[in-house]
């Protein structure tokens, strides 16, 4: 049964760890590959190539080949749920994102509960048609945005140096904040499930922004809101892997990890090692952390820095990726260099 095949990644998510760990790279399908470039080039804007099975399943693939990485993650975004739920969402080149704020109770009051899934159905679409194109060895990651992040996103309209629109909102107006989280709450677990259900052996939780609040703001809108998608999914699939990233969460990790249930938690550079490895490695499993910065400048300053990710949590179980991102800018040669220096290291 092919698609039984053991998967060093799915291991490390089930606690045990592999001598060489298992790696992969956030945002891996993107502008610093080429053959990315081509494929987006081909297929409008970046929504278009979303929701466009074939190349959305090509552009999966693609980091896979040229690197034989251990998991593919789908190509989409977590704007999709905002999609879904009627608003407007578009991508201004160089820019970023673009929607229209949901700023106020009143647009609340008219926001969609339930999201409209047919419009997901290029994403299920090119899941399947990932993981049928995939070996077994390599795992699916299916994903969503935390409740959090997806909301300062749909608050603000854009992305914001600090995302003060939604931390203000949350502050005055905390019951229309709510319903917008309630309802992302609910709509993402449906959306992991069906996920899954179109062939993600795993799934990542993205909370960029969880990293701006204070302790029990973000206990409130960041921890509550994916505890509760973690144990809406697991109450169908109770054995379902799931990674968290609560960016920039520091102290605040061991008490994330303790309440939300992740099987892993993706940390990034700044994370202080010693403390991951005591308070929060010998429960989960650890994913990341090289600076992205490290991987553009390559040389002696990357070997360096890989050196150190794996001397710092290789001794337990690790999942290597960065701490954020690749960049657009980073050379290839450089992904070449890191890949090598993980896997012939170690071992
Ligand atoms: O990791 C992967 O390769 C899978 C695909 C993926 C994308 N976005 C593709 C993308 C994933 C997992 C995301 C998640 C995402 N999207 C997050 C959380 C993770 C993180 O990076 O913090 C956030 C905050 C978003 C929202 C978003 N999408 C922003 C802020 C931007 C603009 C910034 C940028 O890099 O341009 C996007 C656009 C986006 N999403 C691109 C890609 C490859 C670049 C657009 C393009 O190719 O034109």
């Amino acid at each position: 049964m092919p698609q039984s095949a053991k998967k060093p990644f799915i291991d490390v998510l089930s606690g045990q760890r592999q001598s060489t760990p298992p790696m992969w790279m956030m945002r891996q399908a993107g502008r610093y590959l080429p053959e990315y470039r081509e494929v987006r080039a081909k297929a409008g804007g970046f929504l278009d190539l979303c929701f466009n099975p074939e190349l959305a399943a090509e552009v999966t693939l693609q980091p896979i080949r040229r690197f034989g990485f251990d998991a593919a993650i789908i190509f989409s975004d977590i704007l999709v749920i905002p999609y879904a739920l009627g608003r407007s969402v578009r991508f201004e080149v160089g820019e970023g994102p673009r929607l229209d704020p949901l700023d106020d109770p009143a647009k609340v009051a008219t926001l969609m509960r339930r999201a409209d899934f047919g419009k997901l159905e290029p994403v299920f679409e090119a899941l399947r048609i990932v993981r049928s194109a995939l070996d077994p060895k390599v795992a699916l990651i299916g994903f969503c945005g935390a409740p959090w992040t997806v909301a300062t996103y749909m608050v603000a309209g854009q992305g914001t140096p600090d995302q003060a629109p939604a931390r203000m909102m949350a502050y005055r107006h905390p019951e229309a904040f709510a319903e917008i989280i309630d309802a992302l709450v609910e709509n993402s677990i449906q959306y992991l499930l069906a996920q899954l259900d179109a062939g993600a052996n795993a799934l990542q939780i993205f909370d960029t922004w969880a990293g701006v609040l204070p302790p029990a703001e973000f206990a409130r809108w960041s921890v509550e809101p994916t505890r509760r998608i973690i144990e809406g999914v697991r109450a169908k699939v109770p054995d379902a892997k799931i990674i968290g990233f609560p960016r920039g969460a520091g102290a605040l990790l061991p008490g994330y990890v303790e309440a939300t249930g992740v099987n892993a938690v993706s940390i990034d550079w700044t994370a202080e090692p010693a403390f991951i490895r005591e308070r929060v490695q010998s429960k989960v499993a650890v994913q990341g952390n090289l600076d992205p910065l490290a991987l553009i400048a390559g040389g002696a300053a990357l070997d360096r820095a890989v050196d150190d990710v794996l001397t710092n949590f290789a001794q337990g179980r690790l999942i290597f990726n960065l701490g954020h991102g690749i960049q657009p800018e980073t050379p290839i040669a450089h992904v070449e260099q890191m890949i090598k220096r993980v896997r012939d290291g170690r071992g």
